[in-house]
Parts: structure tokens; sequence; C-alpha cells
């Protein structure tokens, strides 16, 4: 008699925590983000000459070409405009402030850690992103850390498609930014 009720109890606790593990997990389906946005970003590397409209600079030291022909070791620091279309010259709704660096000596692959900065009527606060970006690839996720602000510690995922490429000097991604966690 005892031992039965024993097994009950225990069987109760179990059914009882599966039912809370059930209704406290999420499941997150990565076409239904809670907020998306698509934004262009452009960024205008300097090269002595355009200084009044460069947007980003090599910090770093490595000789030309010594480590091979992909700009290994290259360190650059950014504060790129951010527009809602493609157009370099519109109204910049955000900047993104950070640094990518190239980290492949085999072929063209970098490395992003940035933060979004709105201050605008629209948004205002920040978007933290980091991760890979695997140039060849056609499409890239990276990680949206956090959030402040409007976007008060925000998580998800911006899909980054390169979407220009005039030389050196300029490039220009499509960002799509898309939140899992919005409050
Ligand atoms: C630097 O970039 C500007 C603007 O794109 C271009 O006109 C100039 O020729 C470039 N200078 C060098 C040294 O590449
Ligand atoms: C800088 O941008 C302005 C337009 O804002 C353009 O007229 C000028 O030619 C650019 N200068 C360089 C060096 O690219
Ligand atoms: C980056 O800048 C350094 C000098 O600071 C230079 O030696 C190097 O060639 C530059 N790298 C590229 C890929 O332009
Ligand atoms: C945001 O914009 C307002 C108005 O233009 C300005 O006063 C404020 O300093 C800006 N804040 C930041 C963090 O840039």
């Amino acid at each position: 008699m005892e031992k039965s009720y024993y097994y009950f109890n225990i069987l109760f606790i179990i059914i009882l925590t599966s039912f809370f593990l059930t209704i406290n997990s999420k499941t997150l389906n990565p076409e239904k983000p809670c907020k998306r946005l698509v934004l262009y970003y452009h960024d205008i590397l300097f090269n002595v000459t355009n200084s009044a409209n460069a947007t980003s600079a090599n910090v770093s030291n490595p000789l030309n070409n010594v480590l091979g022909d992909f700009n290994f070791g290259m360190l650059v620091v950014f504060d790129d405009p951010i527009t809602r279309d493609q157009n370099l010259m519109s109204t910049s709704v955000a900047r993104a402030q950070g640094f990518y660096l190239y980290n492949m000596k085999s072929k063209y692959n970098a490395w992003f850690a940035y933060t979004l900065v709105f201050n605008s009527s629209e948004y205002c606060g920040t978007l933290n992103i980091m991760g890979a970006d695997i140039i060849e690839q056609k499409t890239r996720d990276l990680s949206i850390v956090g959030g402040t602000g409007d976007f008060f510690m925000a998580r998800g995922v911006v899909t980054f498609s390169t979407d220009a490429v005039e030389g050196l000097g300029y490039f220009r991604l499509k960002m799509d930014i898309k939140l899992y966690e919005c409050y």
C-alpha cells in the first residue's frame, strides 16, 4: 500500500514537470520573426586621397601580399552609414560602428563585430551583431546577440548578402535583420 502510494507520487511529479516544461518551451519559427528590417550597409575604405568620404580605415599592418592575396590579417574599423535603399546618398537611418577583419589566407573571408546605432524619430537604441562573413556564400547568417533602447534585450539573426562591390574601395551589403526575441 505504502509503496504504490510512493510510486503514484513520483508519477505525479513527472507529469507535472513535463507539463510545465512543455508550456515554457518556445518553438521559434525562422519564417516568423517578431520584427524584421531590411537595411543596406555602405563601406568606403580610406585610400589616402578620399579622407572626406571614407567611412572605414585599414588599421592593421601586415605587409601587402606577404600573407597571400586575400588581405589575411587586415583589420578595418568602420563608422558606416545605413540606409533603407541601395542609394549611398539616401538619408541614413543608423550607423554601423565596429570592425571586420580578414581571417583566411586561401580566400576572402571575414569576421564582423559591430553595433547598429539608431537615433532617429523611428528608432532609438542599438543592436549588437557578431559572426563570420563567409564571403563566397550567397547569403550568410550572423548573430544579433543583444540590444538596447527600442531593441531592449533583442536577439535574432541578420542575413548578409553582397549587393555591390567596386574594387577595393566600396562595397554594399544587404542586411536582412530578423529578431526572434522582442520585448
Ligand atoms: C581613392 O578613392 C577615390 C574615390 O573612390 C578615387 O577617386 C581615388 O582615385 C582613389 N585613390 C587611390 C589612390 O586609389
Ligand atoms: C565625396 O563625395 C562627394 C559627394 O558627397 C563627391 O562629390 C566627391 O567627388 C567625393 N570625393 C571623393 C574623393 O570620392
Ligand atoms: C593595410 O594598411 C597597411 C599599412 O597600415 C598596409 O601595409 C597594407 O598593405 C594595407 N592592406 C591592404 C590590403 O590594403
Ligand atoms: C540623438 O539625436 C539627438 C537629436 O538629434 C541628439 O541630441 C543626441 O545627442 C543623439 N544621441 C546620440 C547618442 O547620438
